[in-house]
């Protein structure tokens, strides 16, 4: 069924998981991805970006995800909006159809971001939807917004109670060193291990202990946790595309915070490459072809085994349905 976060995230914080948001923008991704949680009986949220929106349009996206709904009758199913900029795309989402939306007013002053994500809380809880926000700010790129590592900003832990009270929302997402795209870290920020690869500095768990501290039982958010699976840039690379020392969050680092107080992993780049990678080897392997079901199929197999993955083997949500 369609529902809110609110049931998810309850159970995700007592039981020690993680609920997968995993990001959609055409009917192979949402098939991928809701096949892997159906037959692994996980919870699940789609989620959908402003450039998602413009790229495929609201309307085609809710449908197929309430196609998905009606494919998927054994697990729950949330469709959130993923950074949502102002008020009024939010209220877009609202009123059609979503069950959750995220106001990231987070490049913005303390004051300011508490006054329009409690606007969006207000009209949200009217409508019976739920509310993410974000305090603190991620490096990397998001829609048009491009955060350089000099911007980006841990969460201050001392902020988040007086955050979450005035506002009322009803998760939030905190920065504690994880960052958007597939090029997480440079080189400079990594070290490198025994293989020569690229080894990204460890989350800053010390600040999630401190907001957990603050905030007892509150669900938190994790953004930018693609793994940048190493297998797929080299199929990209060995294929024609060129990603050098893309790098991403150790699974480790993920299955960690997954048991603690976070509730909701955000991940769209693995997604991507994964697509991707798997359409520019069959490209390469069949130059021939030219019927586009031909590698639509093998890239959304490839989304469904990469999601499985990670619902049993980093979120731990597969049969928590
Ligand atoms: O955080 C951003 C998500 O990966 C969505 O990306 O804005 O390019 O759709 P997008
Ligand atoms: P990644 O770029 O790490 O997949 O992060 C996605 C995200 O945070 C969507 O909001
Ligand atoms: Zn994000």
């Amino acid at each position: 069924a369609l529902v809110t976060t609110t049931e998810m995230f309850k159970k995700a914080y007592d039981g020690g998981y993680a609920i997968g948001a995993f990001n959609v923008n055409n009917m192979e991704i949402v098939q991928g991805i809701t096949e892997a949680a159906r037959d692994l009986e996980a919870p699940l949220i789609l989620q959908v970006s402003k450039g998602a929106r413009a790229y495929a349009n609201h309307t085609y996206l809710v449908k197929l995800v309430e196609a998905a709904v009606i494919e998927c009758p054994n697990i729950p199913i949330a469709l959130h909006l993923d950074h949502g900029p102002d008020f009024e795309t939010c209220k877009s989402c609202i009123d059609g159809g979503f069950t959750s939306v995220m106001i990231d007013a987070s490049s913005k002053p303390f004051a300011e971001n508490i006054e329009i994500t409690k606007k969006v809380v207000e009209y949200a809880h009217d409508h019976g939807v739920v509310v993410e926000a974000e305090l603190g700010a991620l490096a990397g790129i998001e829609d048009d917004v491009k955060v350089s590592a000099e911007e980006s900003h841990y969460t201050h832990p001392e902020e988040v109670q007086e955050f979450v009270e005035k506002t009322g929302c009803d998760s939030l997402a905190i920065a504690i060193g994880t960052s958007h795209g597939a090029y997480k870290f440079t080189a400079a920020q990594c070290t490198r291990n025994e293989k020569g690869e690229l080894v990204p500095p460890p989350l800053r768990f010390d600040i999630l202990d401190e907001v957990v501290k603050r905030l007892p039982g509150f669900p938190i958010v994790l953004h930018g946790s693609s793994s940048v699976p190493q297998e797929f840039v080299r199929m990209v690379n060995e294929f024609g595309g060129k990603m050098p020392d893309a790098v991403g969050i150790p699974e480790e680092q993920l299955r960690k915070a997954a048991r603690s107080a976070v509730c909701k992993i955000n991940i769209d780049s693995d997604l991507r490459l994964a697509m991707t990678g798997t359409i520019r080897k069959f490209m390469a392997e069949h130059p021939d072809k030219f019927d586009p079901r031909e590698y639509l199929k093998p890239a959304r197999a490839a989304i469904k085994e990469l999601v499985s993955h990670k619902i049993v083997d980093v979120l731990g949500c597969d049969h928590k349905a």
